[in-house]
């Protein structure tokens, strides 16, 4: 049986007696604590007696029992006969086995897959991709129809909702996307999910096995890559051109795919619509091999010309589609609100494992946001922001054509929040994004979109949502100097 420990050593440091230091029992019970994790009390050793500490420490011997029995109950010790005793305890300090590479911490092996993405950039950079008009957004509204859904909800609201989401949001969404989009559901088939990028996840994890294909658009939203990689799938990149996915009948021969990611109605970023032609074989093609599309319909609320584009979910009878819609460009992003709408049957297949993996949550918010639609305040939101950001991708496009002096062919389609400004391969991108946001600018380079960049996959992805017209000839022009600047020598 080990000696019974020196005190100094066993304590460390002595008592404080100070009101800061807290309550003696618990600053002993701290400190016999420590000296057993750390080995300074071995496993067997026995605490000295309580009297005998209590006098040792000039402290009542009420206190040192308290902070043994508290001991005792955590199960640091034991009572027996012969007063306490450590209890035989593993030791949590013994050195970690390191990784492969010495002192990397073991991960699952799919996170070396996901590729860093573009630097942080800040939500107000002029023309990062993807923000909406956050100054533009109605606050005050917004906050009235929280403040409406905080009030009128029932305490219950404070609990646990269902997991799939409030039922009146699930209902606003229905509705408003059979108008807006032409996209055929019930409500019931509806599940409210943080934003498309889980929605995009949930999609990998309802219907893919680790190891089955999933075909993204090159180039193409890296999320999806993120998404695939983080759910161990197979990820087979299909080139895009303008009229949208290029799927060949060899890729569906080589490649059959379990999952298919598009964005039809504005590719991104590139910004093609894909043809009827397209949208209809891949509905068969995906038919004959079980296949899964998943239609991320993330801006095109946001038509710019002509009449809006419908849904690829609409347009035939139980189409093997799941629809993915956010309110990140349509309200704001940090909502983390956006829906999935899946297939009828499909739904009934997924719904008890999907009611176990989510909890729902966020229910004032939920509710806020079906108020905001029912109301028609979103439908106004949505027609002004429209106007405003036509009128701003016209702007752009101006200011791109009289300022950007170097060769150029702007794409990105008459949809959303971004344009495409496709460069020669001599002009380096991502040295052109880097500089750009020294000077506080986050447009992203085309080619980090690409999983097999060709030469054309160079350019820059500009942001219009966030940034107002009249910055755009100075900011333009600036570019047009880093893209000088970045020119390859030799090329
Ligand atoms: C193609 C695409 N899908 C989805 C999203 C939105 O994702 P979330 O709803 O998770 O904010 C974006 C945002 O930039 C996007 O570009």
């Amino acid at each position: 049986m080990p000696n019974p420990p020196d005190l100094a050593a066993l304590l460390e440091s002595p008592l404080a007696r100070d009101r800061d230091a807290g309550p003696m029992q618990r600053q002993l019970h701290e400190r016999l604590k420590r000296a057993i994790l750390d080995g300074r009390l071995a496993p067997g050793s026995r605490l000295p007696g309580s009297r005998a500490l209590a006098e040792a420490l000039a402290i009542s011997r009420n206190t040192v029992t308290a902070a043994y029995e508290h001991l005792a109950a955590e199960g640091y010790v034991q009572p027996d006969r012969q007063g306490t005793r450590v209890t035989e305890l593993s030791s949590p300090t013994l050195p970690r086995r390191a990784g492969k590479s010495a002192g990397t911490p073991a991960t699952a092996r799919r996170l070396a897959a996901i590729k860093p993405g573009t630097p942080f950039a800040e939500p107000d950079a002029a023309l990062r991709p993807g923000v909406p008009a956050l100054s533009h957004f109605p606050i005050a509204a917004w906050r009235r129809a929280l403040d409406r859904a905080i009030r009128t909800a029932s305490p219950a609201t404070l609990g646990y909702g269902n997991p799939l989401g409030e039922p009146r949001l699930r209902a606003a969404i229905a509705r408003h996307l059979a108008i807006a989009r032409g996209v055929r559901c019930e409500a019931r088939q509806v599940v409210i999910a943080e934003g498309a990028q889980e929605a995009i996840s949930l999609c990998v994890r309802l219907l893919s096995n680790p190891g089955e294909t999933g075909w993204i658009e090159d180039p193409g939203y890296r999320g999806v890559k993120a998404a695939m990689r983080a759910g161990d799938m197979h990820m087979v990149p299909i080139r895009v051109d303008p009229e949208g996915l290029d799927a060949s009948a060899q890729d569906w021969r080589k490649h059959p795919p379990r999952l298919i990611y598009t964005t039809p109605s504005h590719q991104y970023p590139g910004g093609s619509v894909l043809s009827i032609a397209r949208r209809l074989a891949l509905i068969a093609e995906a038919r004959r091999h079980g296949a899964w599309i998943i239609e991320d319909d993330y801006d095109s609320e946001f038509r710019h010309t002509g009449e809006p584009i419908g849904a690829m979910q609409g347009l035939v009878a139980d189409a093997p589609v799941l629809y993915i819609g956010t309110f990140s460009k349509t309200m704001f992003p940090s909502l983390r609100l956006g829906f999935l709408v899946l297939p009828a049957q499909l739904m009934a297949a997924v719904q008890a494992p999907l009611e176990e993996m989510l909890r729902g949550g966020h229910r004032h918010e939920q509710l806020a946001m079906a108020d905001f639609i029912e109301s028609g305040q979103f439908g106004r939101h949505l027609g002004r922001m429209r106007r405003l950001y036509r009128d701003r991708q016209q702007a752009l496009r101006l200011a791109l054509t009289r300022h950007l002096k170097v060769p150029h062919e702007i794409d990105g389609g008459y949809c959303g929040l971004h344009l495409t400004v496709r460069l020669p391969p001599r002009f380096d991108d991502r040295r052109i994004a880097a500089e750009a946001l020294r000077h506080h600018l986050a447009p992203a380079a085309l080619s980090s979109f690409s999983v097999q960049p060709l030469p054309s996959d160079n350019g820059l992805v500009l942001g219009y949502g966030n940034t107002s017209a009249e910055l755009f000839e100075p900011l333009v022009k600036r570019l047009s100097q880093l893209a000088r600047a970045a020119e390859r020598s030799g090329a």
